[in-house]
């Protein structure tokens, strides 16, 4: 049976830069609040012309350029996203076709913040069951168009960014070890966005009730997240025999620094073995897992042979843990070296003239009617 290496990563996060004094510019909050309750002192916006598709892009090419892999070699892509492009189509075939990944599969997957977990697992699953090679994983948003600028409770919590990993199959042992996935549907009403949905469909009314916005019970979601990250991320552990002693570094959802002590403490690991950007990132969903480790992996925190585990949890409410072994790109088996980034010509080309061919095929069909 295979194993499903990471091999490839990358993140793009957009550059504006929106601080907590900024924010206490629009609401009733200031840094301090924020500091003490969140760990958060600044969050990165999307400009306008900048949404999850073009933050995955970026993110996913960058995966693709350290895994020396071209886009034309990927089978399956899945993008994981609280703020999608649209319901449909998915944001992951918008991807498929801008970065010339001419024979992927490609879907989207909503698992909220958790969301990063569930599809490595699943891309993992695939290439461990010996179906696909390659496969590219992306957690992007743009939640910011999301949330009310006027609701202390959230706009002070979420920020904007990306980040993807490349999955390949190879016969040495290492890759994602284990991993465990849950839900609880009965707690949906705690964290929503109802709006524009089958349920709600836009109309004067949703827009007038806020119902296009993030709305957060903020407590019933702290609470349910300190009782689960300790526990699922030492369930995973379980799962592939190992312990906490085993482990180089647990990347956690970053919501809330308090959160992430609370881990902690439950798995009686010190605080330095944790890796935390939510102070300068803020929460960036499905992105932040990603964000967080590609961050360890450039400051040379997270080394080849590490083990870690990544945890979160989110809207749903899901939660999740995976454990992985960190090995890097797989030894070239030619000397070819690969430019993902010169695909991204070819593929707005070749989208073009698809399109150019499906206007032309149209006027023809029309006739013969
Ligand atoms: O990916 C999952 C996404 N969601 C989460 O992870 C959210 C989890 N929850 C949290 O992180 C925390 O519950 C929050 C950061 C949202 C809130 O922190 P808290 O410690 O639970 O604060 P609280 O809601 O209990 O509010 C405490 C006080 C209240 O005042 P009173 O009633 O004690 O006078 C609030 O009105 O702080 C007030 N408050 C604020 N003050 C300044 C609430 N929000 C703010 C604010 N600035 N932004």
């Amino acid at each position: 049976m295979p194993y499903a290496h990471i091999t490839g990563w990358g993140i793009s996060v957009p550059e504006p830069v929106l601080t907590n004094d900024d924010i206490a510019k629009m609401v009733d909050t200031n840094d301090e609040w924020i500091r003490d309750r969140t760990g958060i002192r600044e969050r990165h916006i999307a400009r306008e012309d900048e949404f999850p598709s073009t933050l995955g892009i970026d993110a996913a090419v960058k995966a693709l350029q350290v895994a020396n892999l071209a886009p034309t070699e990927i089978d399956l892509i899945i993008c994981t996203s609280s703020s999608p492009e649209y319901i449909f189509p998915a944001t992951a075939c918008i991807i498929q076709d801008q970065i010339g990944a001419t024979k992927a599969g490609a879907f989207d997957l909503l698992a909220a913040c958790s969301g990063f977990i569930y599809a490595t697992n699943m891309a993992a699953q695939a290439i461990r069951s010996g179906s696909i090679k390659n496969a590219l994983v992306i957690g992007t948003e743009t939640l910011s168009r999301f949330i009310n600028w006027k609701d202390r409770n959230t706009c002070i919590l979420f920020g904007d960014g990306a980040g993807a990993f490349v999955l390949q199959a190879s016969e040495k042992p290492g890759g994602v070890l284990s991993a465990v996935m849950h839900s609880d549907g009965s707690g949906a009403d705690s964290l929503t966005l109802l709006g524009g949905g089958a349920r709600h469909p836009a109309t004067e009314t949703t827009v007038h009730e806020g119902k296009h916005y993030v709305q957060m019970d903020g407590k019933a979601v702290f609470r349910f997240a300190t009782r689960v990250m300790g526990q699922a991320a030492k369930e995973a552990l379980d799962l592939a025999n190992l312990t906490t002693n085993d482990i180089q570094w647990i990347v956690p959802h970053q919501a809330n620094y308090r959160i992430i002590e609370t881990a902690a403490k439950y798995l009686k690991m010190p605080m330095d073995k944790f890796v935390i950007n939510v102070d300068r990132y803020g929460n960036t969903s499905t992105a932040s897992i990603p964000i967080a480790t590609v961050e360890a992996v450039q400051n040379n925190q997270i080394k080849n042979g590490d083990k870690l585990v990544f945890v979160g949890f989110g809207a749903g409410l899901t939660w999740g843990a995976l454990v992985a072994e960190w090995t890097g790109p797989l030894p070239s088996t030619s000397r070819r070296h690969v430019h993902p980034e010169q695909y991204r010509f070819f593929a707005r080309l070749r989208s073009f003239v698809r399109r150019a061919l499906r206007f032309i095929e149209g006027l023809f069909s029309r006739r013969e009617l």
